[in-house]
This record gives structure tokens, C-alpha cells and sequence, in this order.
């Protein structure tokens, strides 16, 4: 049986581009469900993970990353669950950071094990780091994240500094109740240590029954709240995501907000996802999705079926997301260590 491909890996189209014309430069790859910390709003606390073979080798997703840097991506993120507990993850990172075309790796990480790999993964050529950090009181930490260490996440955070990273942001979910009385400290934390940080909204994904928009604490009034107490000047830099950001003036640190219910970013989108599954979803809030790992595992010497799958997949990226508080259930019943942080 011949297949019926028009793309020879010479002749495909140097760039992604959309039904809306929009430019897909920016890949997010999970290459791991698994995570030394249960986060409450991230995951149950009893997790059934995936079988090994079910979840993308690293060969695998460097052969993806590949393909997606020939098809004009520049910017590749590698999440998880937490990217660095997988065995080897630095392999991956160091097999990525040699693709001459790519500008950017980064990585979104829990900050557990930056103590032990911050250097090597800046050797590796990761340009910039994203940790998650929701308090910085070590008992509150341990009750949102179950089974994290604060210190270890700060010295981890020590660790990214003196490995020279371009920048080092944190990321912050405010939950009402439970770490909403700690945006000042957290801010002055970033201050201090002149790096920055984002406030996150939660995001109705996983569990059905949480109550969510009780806990709710909207970007406006982090916004407030930290306008009353310093002066922000309005950045015009655009991520072409869900982030606005806000220069603390006489510092070192810019505040993000990123509020994953406005829908006035939709239309910028320039990324997609993809799950340590191999599963390519278009928008993070939208179910519509490809299933890459057929392809790649189909098709080992031969990438011209997995490129045709994403250049077509092209044409079902939807125009915008669907999140809303008020309804009865999350639009997208899906954990973030399945679509990646
Ligand atoms: N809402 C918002 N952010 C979330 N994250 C995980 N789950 C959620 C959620 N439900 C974010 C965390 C972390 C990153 C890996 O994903 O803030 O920084
Ligand atoms: Fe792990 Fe990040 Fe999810 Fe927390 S938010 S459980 S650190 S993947």
C-alpha cells in the first residue's frame, strides 16, 4: 500500500499556520504525568499514573520537538507533571538545546529538584525557568502541594540563580482561604531575590465537584490589592499568552497576571500542547485534539505521517477557549499533569 503523502521532509511548509491565521511558534510538551507533589488544585491525592509504554518515549519526544522546530516552532516549553523527576530528563533537554533553529527552551518545573540540576540544565541551553511557588510558609506549602518541601524548593530556587538563567519566574495560584493573604510577601520574596513572578488564576480543570468559584481570587483584585502597595508601571511586552505584565518600579521584577477566563488573548495564540501521551491538543481549554503517538511509533524511520498530522491539525485549532465559573461543571475534565502546567 502506498501512502498518500504530499510532504516530502524537504518541501514541507517552513510555519504553522491556522484557520485563523495565526502562527503556531510555541510548543508545550509534557513529557511526564508523574510529580514528586500532589497540588490540591492540580491533582487528587490518590493519582493512578500512566504505564510507562503509554507514555512517549524520550527519543520519542525528541523526534517530536524535531519536527515541530522544522515546521517553524522556535519556542519549546518542556511541563509535566514535574518534568524533572523523570529519569533522564536531561537527555531530553540536552538533545533539544542543540537544534540550531530553536531560540528558546524553557522549562516549568516544581523547583524539587533544581537543587541538584539547575547547572546542567543551563548547560543544556535552557534559557529560562518557570517555578510554581504558592507560599512561603513551609506548613501551608506542605498542605497545598500534600508531600512538597519549601526549603528545598528555595534552595533549588538559589540553585536557578547562580546557574545565570536569562530569567526566573515564579508562579503563583491564589486561593482564596488559603494563600490570598500572601501577595505582598510572595511579591517581596521576588523583589529580593530580583527575579519574577506570576499569579495564576485557578483554572476549573480536574475534579468536578470542587467548589472552585468560592476560592476564586480574580487577577483584578491581586492587581488592587498590589497597586494600593506598589508602584506598577504597565509593561507593553506581549508573550502572545494569557500574561499581562507590570514593572515594580526601582526593581528588578516584573508581576504577571495571567487569567486563563479572559478570552482577549485567543486571538494572539501562537502555541499548542502536547501530552507526555503524544496527544497535540490546540487549545488548552477545548478538547480538540490529535494523537501524535501512532504516528510516531507506526512510523519510526519515516516522520512524513507525523508532520502531515500536524500541518492538518492546523485547521481544527479553535478560535477560543470555553471557560466559565458559572457553569455546573469544568469545561475540560482534565488534570493539569495530563495537559501540562
Ligand atoms: N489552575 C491554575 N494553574 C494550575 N496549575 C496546575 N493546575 C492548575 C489549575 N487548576 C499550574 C501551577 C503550576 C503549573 C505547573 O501549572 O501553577 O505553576
Ligand atoms: Fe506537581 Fe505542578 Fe501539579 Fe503541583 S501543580 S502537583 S507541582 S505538576
Amino acid at each position: 500500500m502506498t501512502e498518500k503523502v504530499p510532504y516530502s521532509t524537504s518541501n514541507y511548509p517552513d510555519k504553522l499556520i491556522d484557520q485563523f491565521g495565526r502562527q503556531v511558534d510555541y510548543i508545550r510538551l509534557s513529557i511526564t504525568d508523574r510529580c514528586d507533589f500532589r497540588c490540591t488544585y492540580c491533582m487528587a491525592e490518590e493519582m493512578t499514573f500512566l504505564p510507562r509504554e503509554d507514555v512517549l518515549s524520550l527519543e520519542e519526544c525528541a523526534r517530536l520537538v524535531k519536527v515541530f522546530v522544522n515546521l517553524g516552532v522556535t519556542k519549546v516549553r518542556i511541563t509535566g507533571g514535574e518534568p524533572l523527576v523523570r529519569k533522564n530528563a536531561l537527555w531530553l533537554f540536552e538533545e533539544v538545546g542543540k537544534l540550531k533553529k530553536l531560540k528558546e527552551l524553557v522549562v516549568t518545573t516544581n523547583g524539587s529538584q533544581l537543587e541538584k540540576q539547575a547547572f546542567s540544565l543551563k548547560q543544556a541551553g535552557v534559557k529560562r525557568v518557570n517555578v510554581s511557588l504558592d507560599s512561603l510558609n513551609s506548613d501551608r506549602f506542605k498542605k497545598i502541594t500534600r508531600t512538597g518541601e519549601l526549603d528545598k524548593v528555595l534552595r533549588g530556587i538559589q540553585a536557578a540563580k547562580q546557574a545565570g538563567f536569562d530569567n526566573i519566574k515564579l508562579n503563583t495560584v491564589l486561593m482564596r482561604g488559603t494563600n490570598d493573604d500572601e501577595v505582598q510577601s510572595l511579591v517581596d520574596y521576588a523583589i529580593d531575590q530580583e527575579i519574577d513572578i506570576s499569579f495564576i488564576e485557578e483554572m476549573p480543570l480536574g475534579e468536578v465537584n470542587h467548589a472552585r468559584d468560592s476560592t476564586f481570587v480574580s487577577n483584578a483584585e491581586t492587581l488592587k490589592t498590589l497597586q494600593s502597595k506598589y508602584s506598577l508601571v504597565a509593561s507593553t511586552e506581549s508573550t502572545g499568552g494569557p500574561a499581562r505584565y507590570w514593572q515594580v518600579a526601582n526593581s528588578k521584577t516584573k508581576i504577571g497576571f495571567i487569567s486563563p477566563h479572559s478570552h482577549n488573548f485567543c486571538e494572539a495564540c501562537n502555541r499548542v500542547r502536547i501530552t507526555c501521551k503524544g496527544e497535540l491538543y490546540l487549545c488548552l481549554g477545548q478538547e480538540d485534539k490529535v494523537d501524535l503517538m501512532p504516528l510516531l511509533r507506526n512510523h519510526p524511520n519515516d516522520d512524513r505521517p507525523l508532520i502531515q498530522a500536524i500541518i492538518d491539525s492546523m485547521s481544527i485549532k479553535p478560535k477560543g477557549h470555553d471557560f466559565d465559573l458559572q457553569r455546573a461543571k469544568p469545561a475540560v475534565v482534565r488534570f493539569m499533569s495530563h495537559t501540562g502546567g
